[in-house]
Formats: structure tokens, sequence, C-alpha cells
């Protein structure tokens, strides 16, 4: 939900959507004699990033992350080095510590699949992150949708979709257990005693415990090694939007990434996840929804036009085929027909993304060779003068979406662009914040520090006490 006191506008959310690699989203604009992407193992790029993006009051910088190659498990890779597509790629969550260091208020939001790493580790890292940023993580709960990621860490190909999902299930009941429930908020003391030394103690064992946790596939004792932070359990992201998927956003997320070709699809699926948050018993205000969308900037509507006519010459075709994850029979591998009518398409990968290509297109039976366009020139794409994408941004809003989670074409060109020249304008119509709340990142969002009593983690405050005895 986000705040605003009733009569004023109510305010957008602000995410910046990025990867550590050269290619994330806009195949092919790293070639752009503007696009530093290319240079992403640099520190000072992602630094002056964050320092322009905490100038222009950027609720969070998001990083989206993948362990494996697009395209068949154990095929070609060619087109993936070529372009730079999302390979290689570097870890997040390491560069996140040092963005820590030089921001205040942007919030650190990173991709972690439940494939990657144990759960005990990862919940160990992510309050590492939560501790030393004042409170400031957040989790994009992914499951991993590249073959390749799978046979990464020893299995032979992906998991059913909707079993990857139940997988989810069980590696958030860890980590819940781990940060919800593991140490009371009693349990840190860390008094010296200076007067009586042999009284000193820094943590009361009485208040922390084992989780004891046995399930299909983890089994993990605890206690936590980490100590409550802020947040405990950082703040929940996720970004599918299958059947399986919207239904675990309705029971677990607080904000929802979603890409949606029009305003009425937009609504419903708003609508219709926050309808069943309610039915799972929580408050269906407290999930965001932050769209995905990429700006195209100009003094005048002529010249935002002939930017975009000018980007639109740096796209790889090659190169959104690929990430597409549709271009290709994941049985045998083989590249489809290019004629192949996308409504006889099956995925186990991308559910909501093929749905979606088939709502945008202005075509009533887009076929496969019609993907790389649809994707590049379509997606999400805002292009005009500041005010014309502040009418834009306004009627998003006003169809209930929360955040905008802006995708970038060149770095950090695109996003100095959008703080120097669009974000003044949505400040003066009330659409973006001027000045930062205080305090952790959940607290800027939702006005709570930690989970509210309504979501599931929370049914683990408390439940292993006396469990230990
Ligand atoms: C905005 C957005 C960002 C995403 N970021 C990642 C990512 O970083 N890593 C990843 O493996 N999947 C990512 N995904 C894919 C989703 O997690 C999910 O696997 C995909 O949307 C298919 O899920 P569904 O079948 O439930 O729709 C992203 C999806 C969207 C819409």
């Amino acid at each position: 939900m986000t705040l605003a006191t009733s009569g004023e506008p109510r305010r957008l959310r602000f995410s910046a959507f990025v990867m550590n690699t050269n290619s994330h989203i806009q195949h092919g604009l790293w070639r752009h004699p503007d696009a530093q992407q290319h240079d992403f193992g640099s520190l000072k790029l992602w630094l002056d990033l964050a320092r322009t993006l905490e100038r222009g009051r950027f609720d969070t910088i998001f990083f989206a992350d993948v362990l494996g190659l697009y395209g068949p498990g154990d095929g070609d890779f060619s087109v993936n080095a070529r372009e730079g597509l999302q390979f290689p790629n570097n870890d997040p969550s390491v560069l996140l510590g040092a963005i820590a260091a030089v921001t205040e208020h942007l919030g650190l939001v990173f991709t972690s699949s439940v494939l990657q790493a144990h759960p005990f580790e990862f919940a160990r890292r992510v309050s590492t992150l939560d501790h030393l940023s004042g409170g400031r993580v957040g989790w994009n709960v992914v499951t991993s949708a590249q073959e390749s990621a799978a046979r990464n860490f020893g299995f032979e190909g992906l998991e059913e979709h909707d079993e990857r999902y139940r997988w989810a299930e069980e590696y958030l009941e860890v980590v819940y257990k781990l940060w919800e429930g593991s140490w009371d908020d009693d349990a840190l003391i860390a008094d010296k005693a200076p007067d009586r030394p042999q009284d000193a103690i820094y943590a009361d064992a009485r208040s922390i415990h084992r989780i004891n946790h046995v399930g299909a596939r983890y089994r993990v004792a605890g206690p936590h090694q980490s100590s409550p932070s802020p947040q405990r359990t950082p703040v929940i992201f996720q970004a599918g939007a299958s059947a399986a998927g919207s239904a675990f956003a309705a029971r677990h997320a607080e904000g929802q990434f979603i890409l949606s070709p029009n305003v009425d699809s937009t609504r419903a699926l708003i609508e219709s996840t926050r309808a069943a948050a309610s039915v799972s018993g929580r408050d269906p205000h407290d999930i965001s929804f932050f769209l995905g969308a990429a700006f195209v900037v100009g003094d005048t509507e002529e010249a935002a036009l002939a930017k975009a006519a000018e980007l639109d010459e740096y796209l790889s075709s090659d190169g959104f085929l690929l990430h597409s994850n549709l271009a290709f029979d994941p049985k045998t591998g083989e590249p489809l027909d290019p004629d192949t009518p996308l409504s006889q398409l099956s995925t186990e990968t991308n559910v909501s993304h093929l749905r979606w290509m088939r709502e945008l297109s202005p075509d009533p039976d887009p076929r496969v060779r019609d993907l790389a366009t649809l994707a590049a020139r379509l997606r999400g794409r805002i292009v005009g003068t500041p005010e014309q994408i502040a009418d834009r941004l306004a009627d998003w809003r006003d169809a209930g979406v929360d955040g905008i989670n802006v995708m970038n074409w060149v770095l950090p060109g695109s996003f100095e662009e959008f703080v120097d020249h669009v974000i003044p304008v949505l400040q003066d119509r009330g659409i973006a914040q001027r000045e930062y709340e205080p305090g952790p990142l959940r607290r800027k969002l939702f006005g709570h520090d930690q989970l509210p009593e309504s979501h599931p983690a929370r049914a683990y405050r408390g439940a292993f006490r006396g469990a230990d005895e």
C-alpha cells in the first residue's frame, strides 16, 4: 500500500530493475555508445548508480538473477555468450553489501532461487545484509525456469511447474521459522555488566530455539545463526503470474513484480491477487504491485520518438528470442518453425510471459517469428515528454498499480535521465516522493518494520518456545 493522506494524489513507488550482467532485458542495447553495462564488474558503476537512485528518491534497486543459461539445457550457448545475455553474471547479494555502505535509504532487493542456496545459509546471508543495511533488504523469490540451472545444482532437469512452487512453499517455511521463530525479541541482551562482569550475558539461550524442521526436501535443526535483524523477514517479492504463481504471491508476497500489456488486464490481475490474499487471511493492501516499464524521454514528443527509433536500431532479435525461452521445443531442444502460432506453444517455464505476449499482439494469431518484436518494441515501453510520461503513469496508478519497476536501456544513462527529467515532474504532481520516510524498507513501504500478524510467517513467532526443554 502506498501511504497517502486523504485528498492527496496517491504516490507511486519506484524500483530500478537491473542485473549484474551485460544484457539483462533490452538485448543488444549494450552496444549503444552510451551503454556502460558491459562494465558491470566495476564497483564504481554500481555505487554511482545507487547514489543517483537515492538522489531521485527511488524506493529500491532490484536485481534479477539467474543461475544458468537460457535455451535448451545442454544445447549450444553461442548466442548467450555473443550477446552477453545474462551470462556471464555476478552475484547481486555480494554487490548489495557494497551498495548498502554508500546509501542510507535505498531498498536492496535481490533475486534468489530456491534452487541455488540451502535455506539455512540463505537465511543467514539475508539476516546479515538486513543487519548491515539497517533493515533495507527485499527478496524476490523465484523458482528458476532454466533447465541448465537445474543441472547446475545436481538435478536431471526442471521440476514440473507447480511442483516448483510447492518446493518454494517448503523453502519459505524453513526461512520463516529461522527468521521469525528461532529467536525471541528478548533473546539478545549484550549486557557487559561492567560492575559485575561475572553476570555479563550476551544472549539468553532460554529465548533462542531450535526449529527442528523436517520436510520433503529439507531437514534443518537451528537455531538460526543470526540474531533478529531489523525486519526479521526481508520484504518478500515475487514475480510469477501463472495460477500457481499468483496463489503463491497472494499467500506470501508483499510486492509483486508484474509485466502487463494493458490497464484492464492489470486491474484484473491486481484485484484477483488481492482477493486471493483476503481468502488466505491477509489484508489485501499488504501487497504492492510494481509494473515493469521502460522509458524513452524527450524534450518534445518528436524527439522522444526519434530516440526510440535510434534505440530500436540496437535491438537484437536473437537475444530476445533466446530470452523468451519459447523459441525452441522444450522436449527436443530444436528451434521451432518460425510460423508456429503462439497459441500452439505449451510452456513449463514461462506461463505468464506467453499469455502476455499473446495479449499484447495486435495480430490475433501471432507466430513464433513475432516474439522478438513483441518483446522488444512493446514491452512496457512508454515514449514521450516527461509530462506525457507522468500522464501515463497516473493512468497506471489509477488502475491500482502501486509502483513502477523501471527497466533500463543503458546503464547508468537511462536512470540518470529518468531521475533528472521525469522524477521532478512526477514530484510536482505528487506522483513521486520528495523525501524518504525514515526506517527500514518495510516501514517505508507499509508503515511497519516487521511482518504484520496476518502474514503466514508470523505463525512461527513464539512457535518453538518450550520445544527445547
Ligand atoms: C519482472 C520480473 C522479474 C523476474 N526476475 C526473475 C529473475 O531475476 N530470475 C528468475 O529466475 N526469474 C525471474 N522472473 C521469472 C519469474 O520468477 C517466474 O519464473 C516467471 O515469471 C514464470 O512464472 P509463472 O509461470 O508463475 O508466471 C521474473 C519475472 C518478472 C515478471
